[in-house]
């Protein structure tokens, strides 16, 4: 890959100004302009996060942290490995390239108006093709370890569901094995992978889960809430109800291979605690990552912190009680905001407590803050986390989270 001249890089850095005024604006171009250009890739993108315009601001905001950062592309590494792995769970592959960078630089085109120069959009022609270029790099190197790891495969291959088990009102699992019998691949705890299903339009569309349950299974368990729509015009979650009402089991779904940037690291620090945090559904990769540390780090003292409404929705609490009994080296707390009157009855003393999984109770347990921190959840818990442990300064190094959906800039949102 040749590097861009320093005159491209100067234009694209002299857009940068510009694209942040109009990032948004310009992604929304695109999208409409490249749906009904291309058509074919409109499956690839899930359509309700385009509604929210989430995917835009995701679009948008990676657009201009790379104009802005043209010159100094380390700071984008993290960037580029949540991008790729996300590209690669749902399998974009280089010839998908060429439509995006097409349709991406009419959208420019246009939205620019007369700032748009042969110039610039030949600059903005290279940068694409430059950091199409590193995506695709990586993305071929993921799809190689997907073929790589025994028992692996690339693509989407059927699994069918070998047991539907409730964990709560809102919340079930689903446990996955290979239709064509064998195992499953090993999975980096906090990973997700890829259900495809047929949509109501005649195509397929594609949504990730996290693995719920612990690698080393001969099955990938997910655990999916049944999403329904917040008033009486919004549609339910399509997916999510799809495999609560229709999917039974010993029935086969396709499914795509772990992929993902969240994921529970070995401890860095000696002695240095293992808090995880997660609210409502959010509990899934943490889950995940609990049964793991509690195998390979026997001695490493770990906190399990999860807020959700109240008992009616707590998933996998009769498993975590257990696992708080027989582990002295794990505590656990839940905070229900919405507790119903039995719950309330039952508190005293117990490990539940009203409210959100806020600072204080965080400090209650760990007074000298400093741990790897790794958590998931709603928006509103997510910034809350975020700030407040930005606030304590702990580095970016020891504080992980996962959105379900595409990534939204925690520094830009403040609690
Ligand atoms: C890395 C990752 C891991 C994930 N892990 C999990 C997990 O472990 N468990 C889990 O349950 N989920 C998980 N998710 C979320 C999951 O991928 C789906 O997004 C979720 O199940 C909802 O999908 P759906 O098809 O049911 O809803 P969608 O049809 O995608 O709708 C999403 C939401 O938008 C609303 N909506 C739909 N259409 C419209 C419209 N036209 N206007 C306004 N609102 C609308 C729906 O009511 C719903 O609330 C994860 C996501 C990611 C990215
Ligand atoms: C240089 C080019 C590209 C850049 C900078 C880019 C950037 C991004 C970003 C920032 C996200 C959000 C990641 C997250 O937070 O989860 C994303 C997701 C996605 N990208 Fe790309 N992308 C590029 C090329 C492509 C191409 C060629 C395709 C193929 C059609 C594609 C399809 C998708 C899809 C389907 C998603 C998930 C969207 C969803 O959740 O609905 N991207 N991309």
């Amino acid at each position: 890959m040749s590097p861009l001249s320093a005159s491209t890089i100067a234009i694209v850095k002299s857009t940068a100004p510009v694209l942040e005024e109009h990032g948004e604006l310009l992604t929304r171009h695109f999208y409409k302009r490249m749906f009904q250009h291309n058509p074919e890739v409109a499956p690839f993108f899930n359509q309700a996060n385009q509604g929210a315009g989430l995917q835009q601001r995701a679009l948008a905001a990676a657009i201009c942290a790379y104009a802005a950062n043209i010159d100094n592309l380390e700071v984008l590494g993290g960037a580029v490995e949540l991008i790729a792995q996300k590209h690669a769970s749902l399998q974009i592959k280089p010839e998908h390239y060429p439509i995006v960078g097409s349709n991406l630089l009419a959208s420019i085109q246009e939205v620019l108006g007369a700032g748009a120069t042969e110039e610039v959009i030949q600059a903005w022609g290279e940068a694409y093709q430059f950091l199409a270029a590193i995506l695709i790099g990586r993305e071929a190197q993921i799809y190689e370890e997907h073929r790589a790891t025994p028992h692996g495969w690339e693509g989407f291959k059927p699994f069918v569901v070998a047991r539907k088990e409730p964990e709560s009102e809102t919340i079930t699992s689903f446990y996955l094995e290979p239709a064509e019998g064998g195992s499953v691949p090993a999975f980096k705890a906090g990973q997700y992978i890829t259900l495809r299903v047929p949509s109501p339009c005649g195509h397929t569309t594609m949504r990730n889960y996290s693995l719920s349950d612990k690698p080393g299974n001969p099955w990938y368990r997910i655990s999916v809430k049944r999403e329904t729509g917040a008033d009486e015009k919004t549609p339910d979650g399509f997916v999510s109800n799809f495999l609560h009402q229709h999917v039974r089991t010993g029935d086969k779904i396709e499914v795509g291979p772990p992929c993902g940037e969240f994921f529970l690291a070995p401890p860095e620090a000696p002695g240095r605690p293992l808090v995880l945090l997660s609210a409502g559904v959010g509990i899934t990769p943490v889950m995940s990552m609990l049964l793991s540390a509690l195998d390979h780090t026997p001695e490493r003292k770990i906190f399990f912190l999860h807020g959700c409404l109240n008992s009616r929705v707590h998933a996998f609490r009769t498993q975590i009680d257990a696992l708080a009994q027989s582990h002295p080296n794990l505590t656990v707390r839940y905070r229900y905001d919405g507790p119903t009157d039995l719950d309330r009855q039952r508190m005293d003393g117990g490990p539940v407590s009203e409210g959100q999984i806020d600072a204080e109770l965080i400090e209650s347990l760990i007074p000298k803050r400093d741990a790897d921190y790794y958590f998931c959840g709603p928006k509103p818990f997510m910034v809350n986390i975020y700030h407040q442990l930005l606030e304590w300064g702990i580095p970016a190094s020891q504080a992980h989270f996962e959105f379900f959906g595409p990534r939204q800039d925690l520094e830009k949102h403040r609690p």
